[in-house]
């Protein structure tokens, strides 16, 4: 997804909003762009550039001065990769730049009348209209705000803007609707950027945006109005994540480190969570409903990518410990559905960003039928956590390689978390909550474990089966999400397509793709559908397939029908999938750098999808 950065205050603005786009690389981009403005001169400098943001500094004078600068990493929606397409974009006069995340969807009209009235365009985008329709505005009298206030009526779609304006030049203009922005509050300047990651470089002070919020920034004050209601309030928080979380210290890439820090994120997110002794756990965020919790009879868990495994994976302990009819539903087809709902159903979303398009749509849409909703998101004030009626965090830290890992054991453990909740006000009984909860406790020494037994293993794994131009992942009842999850991971990062399937599907269909050679990983760890899934194992063996098997530890029964087999530790079936993912993710990972990709920035990928 774009990323955007701006900054005013007293320092010199090339390297800050430099460095902010390169702390924003990980959402996904194409090419980049900046503006800086020279006060002393009163020049406006700017260049853009397709590809990766060396390729701009390496054409920008590193001393170019002015303290004042907006820059833009672009994730195409519209219009070739090339310099013409990357922001920022201009008026005829090149008076008044801007920087866009989102997507205007009624370009095409706005666009066609401005030609009319003589406008020159010089992109493909629908970006470019906006500055267009501003200077449009402004010749018809309108002042500068007003003029803001109408474009933005005028539009429709999602944006985050900065707005810079030669006749205004002390002061960066800002609006949002549904695409993520922040602000960051220094002392005599400021930062606004796409997300936080940016903003530390700065200050540690932030305001919330609200969609419809117009924010007018010099480097003394800011003042927030809004486009859309009059009585919006603005929040001011503290970003409580150290630096150290978001640099890759002794780690290649950030995939890898994300990978080893599964363990932390799972112990982060239990902490002060687990009430052992009394069966029960402490989830502070969703005190003010939990009267309307205990009235729940279905729950709708919704999610995209591996959001949405995490939710169908909850799906399955729901049912089987709460005893609540639940379903989980993939938020881009949710929206098109018609599912029978109630004041009595609750809407569950996972979300890493919390700024997911397809997800904060299903949640507006539940929204207005009056539907409980509850947010799993790992990002303190996204849109998502602010939009919900109560939420759960997970706590696991920054995640910014595209490929999403531990944020997905995390979403896990809240999601397990949430059921015991729920179960609790209902039928669990309390020595099954204990059991549950007391191997939770220690579930991160075991994906510790999994972790050291299994990196060697993955990577001469990955080297033996990087002859394999597709995959099959198959798993039953707890592990059939993790299929999914693993298939998705090998071939978002590998580019090498892979298929995720319930094992006992094989023999509807897939298993015709067999033949010598042909690599299936099976995920089946002695549980209660472990003889099942052998007999899985044996037909694909039967048709000379390579199967590589993940199993229990002490578990030698498949030495033999195996071609290989990976062993985790033994836990309790509903917390296998917290052990069995370790090793896929691993094992995408080291093949994917064996075949020399980008691992934390695959192609055509964005860490975030705010756009539909
Ligand atoms: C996961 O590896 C992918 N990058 C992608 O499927 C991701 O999980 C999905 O886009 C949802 O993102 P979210 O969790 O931020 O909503």
């Amino acid at each position: 997804m774009c990323g955007i950065v701006g900054y005013i205050g007293d320092k010199q603005a090339l390297p800050i909003v430099i460095k902010g786009l390169e702390r924003l690389e990980y959402r996904g981009y194409d090419s980049a762009g900046i503006l800086i403005y020279d006060q002393r001169k009163k020049e406006v400098y700017f260049e853009k550039q397709p590809g990766r943001i060396k390729n701009l500094t390496r054409v920008i004078d590193p001393d170019t001065p002015g303290t004042l600068g907006i820059g833009h990493t672009r994730w195409a929606t519209h219009g070739q990769v090339n310099k013409a397409n990357a922001h920022p974009h201009y008026d005829c006069q090149k008076k008044i730049f801007v920087v866009h995340n989102g997507i205007i969807e009624n370009f095409r009209e706005i666009k066609s009348s401005l030609i009319q009235r003589g406008h020159k365009f010089s992109s493909e985008t629908d970006t470019e209209v906006f500055p267009h329709l501003l200077e449009e505005l402004i010749k018809e009298g309108l002042s500068y705000e007003q003029a803001i206030i109408q474009s933005l009526k005028k539009i429709r779609g999602s944006f985050a803007f900065l707005i810079f304006n030669k006749d205004y030049p002390d002061m960066i203009v800002a609006a949002r609707l549904s695409s993520p922005l922040i602000l960051g509050l220094g002392d005599k300047e400021f930062i606004l950027a796409s997300d936080q990651t940016a903003i530390g470089l700065i200050t540690n002070k932030i305001v919330y945006l609200n969609d419809g919020d117009i924010v007018f920034v010099n480097k003394n004050k800011y003042e927030i109005k809004s486009f859309l209601s009059e009585d919006t309030k603005n929040y001011e928080g503290i970003i409580d994540f150290s630096s150290a979380e978001t640099e890759k210290g002794r780690f290649q890439n950030y995939m890898i480190k994300e990978i080893f820090d599964e363990p932390k994120a799972v112990e982060d997110t239990l902490r002060g969570r687990l009430l052992i002794e009394e069966g029960d756990v402490k989830l502070g965020g969703l005190d003010r409903v939990a009267s309307r919790l205990k009235e729940i009879d279905n729950i709708l868990i919704t999610g995209c990518g591996t959001a949405f495994y995490a939710a169908k994976l909850a799906e399955y302990f729901f049912e089987e410990y709460a005893q609540i009819s639940t379903k989980a539903e993939i938020a881009s087809e949710l929206r098109y559905k018609m599912p029978v709902v109630s004041e009595k159903t609750l809407l569950i979303s996972v979300s890493q960003s919390g700024e997911t398009a397809d997800t904060l749509a299903v949640i507006k849409n539940f929204k207005t039928k009056g539907i409980l909703t509850i947010g799993i998101t790992n990002v303190v004030g996204s849109s998502i956590a602010r939009l919900v009626d109560a939420g759960i965090y997970s706590h696991a830290g920054p995640e910014l390689a595209v490929a999403s890992t531990k944020a997905f054991l995390a979403q896990t453990v809240d999601l397990i978390l949430l059921m015991i909740y729920l179960a609790r006000q209902r039928k669990i009984n309390v020595g099954e909550a204990k059991e549950i909860l007391t191997e939770l406790d220690q579930i991160h020494k075991k994906i510790q474990e999994t972790i050291v037994d299994n990196d060697q293993k993955a990577d001469s794994l990955a080297e033996k089966y990087l002859f394999a131009k597709d995959f099959l992942y198959i798993g039953r009842k707890y592990n059939f999400p993790i299929a999914l999850e693993g298939s998705l991971k090998l071939k978002e990062i590998s580019y090498v397509h892979a298929e995720g399937l319930a094992s006992g599907e094989i023999k509807h269909g897939p298993i015709a793709l067999i033949e010598e050679g042909f690599p299936t990983i099976i995920i089946a760890p002695q549980d209660s559908v472990y003889e099942k899934t052998i007999s899985n194992l044996e037909e694909i063996k039967a048709r000379k397939g390579k199967i590589i098997v993940i199993t229990t530890k002490g578990n030698k029964s498949l030495e033999k029908l195996a071609d290989d087999v990976i062993y985790i530790p033994e836990t309790l079936e509903l917390l296998s999938p917290l052990l069995s993912i370790v090793p896929l993710h691993l094992f995408a990972y080291y093949f994917a750098k064996k075949l020399g990709r980008d691992v934390d920035r695959p192609r055509n990928l964005a860490k975030s999808v705010t756009v539909e």
